[in-house]
């Protein structure tokens, strides 16, 4: 019988440039039982960017932004889906595909946006701004949805508040990606005071440091960033418009601000781009790990259950957004 380090050698060789050689024995294990684990069960993983690599480049069926999970867990036709992200992913995936058995390895993977705002908060919001729709960013509790009208992403936000044809809209969580869409838009927004706590802490000094030390890098941030941050770098977008950008112009030197594990997954396939790494980590993306995604799937657990009433309007909010 054939050692697992030894039956997942190629997909070592996938990820040898960001995890070195002494780790690999560590996580093959894990991975050789994931895989067969997953064929048994009919399972599949859905992980978002901000997975460590060997997650996202080895035992991952489908990766993406929150928009690309959002899509792909409607379509997914396997019994059991595992989301390696953190909760409000899970309960998107369930919300859109409400047959199948959505695992989330860990039930602290939570999030500082989701935990910003309640559903009573979102009701008091409209009677302060009676009639002005609510626009709700993905990252939320499945009750905080269920109170809105439509949902969003960092990859559809200015999209999807335009399309609403009105002059106000009320947009939450995040603070500073309402500014951000804010200063590409004719649209009133009122914004709520969620922060994430990954993207919160770069600073406008931080990439003028960057510049300094490392001529000529390209810049890109998340627009979880605050507007001073975006507005001195020199790209932003998603995740995916992120990855779809080093992809696409091919910079010599690139630094994204956001969360650490983004740039690992991306050099992997990007041998030729120099990625300077000031890292934040997301304490949440980080509780999931190869040990917890196996007991998901070995203990079938944690399940994520959605009270039928709240997710019949949660749902609705999140298929106005896929429908825009
Ligand atoms: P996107 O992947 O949609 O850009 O979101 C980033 C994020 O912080 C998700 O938690
Ligand atoms: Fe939430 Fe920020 Fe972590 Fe994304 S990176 S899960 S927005 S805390």
């Amino acid at each position: 019988m054939l050692k697992a380090s030894t039956r997942t050698a190629a997909l070592y060789d996938r990820v040898r440039r960001v995890i070195p050689p002494i780790e690999w024995p560590v996580f093959a294990d894990d991975i050789d039982a994931i895989l067969e684990l997953k064929r048994q069960r009919n399972a599949v993983i859905l992980a978002h960017n901000y997975q460590t690599p060997e997650i996202f480049h080895c035992v991952a069926d489908i990766v993406g932004d929150s928009l690309a999970l959002a899509r792909k867990a409607m379509a997914v036709e396997a019994d059991v889906i595992v989301l390696a992200g953190v909760h409000f992913m899970a309960e998107t995936a369930k919300l859109l595909n409400p047959k199948k058995t959505v695992l989330i390895p860990d039930l602290k993977a939570g999030c500082s946006l989701a935990d910003s705002i309640t559903a009573a908060d979102v009701r008091l919001l409209r009677q302060r701004y009676p009639g002005v729709p609510v626009v709700t960013y993905v990252n939320t509790s499945v009750e905080v949805k269920a109170e809105s009208d439509i949902c969003c992403t960092s990859s559809n936000a200015k999209i999807l508040v335009e399309s609403l044809g009105v002059a106000r809209v009320i947009m939450l969580p995040d603070e500073y990606l309402a500014q951000n869409i804010a200063a590409q838009t004719d649209v009133e927004i009122i914004a709520w005071k969620g922060h994430c706590e990954v993207h919160e802490r770069f600073t406008p000094a931080d990439i003028r440091q960057l510049r300094e030390d490392h001529p000529g890098v390209t810049v890109l941030a998340h627009p979880e960033c605050p507007p001073d941050v975006v507005v001195e770098a020199d790209f932003s977008g998603s995740t995916a418009a992120m990855s779809d950008y080093v992809g696409s112009q091919k910079p010599p030197r690139v630094v994204l601000m956001t969360e650490c594990s983004m740039s690992d997954n991306i050099a992997v396939e990007h041998p030729d781009v120099e990625f300077i790494r000031p890292c934040n980590l997301c304490p949440h993306m980080k509780r999931i790990t190869l040990a917890n995604i196996h007991l998901a799937l070995e203990q079938n657990r944690h399940e994520v259950r959605i009270e039928p009433e709240i997710a019949a309007r949660a749902r609705l909010a999140v298929e106005r957004m896929l429908a825009v």
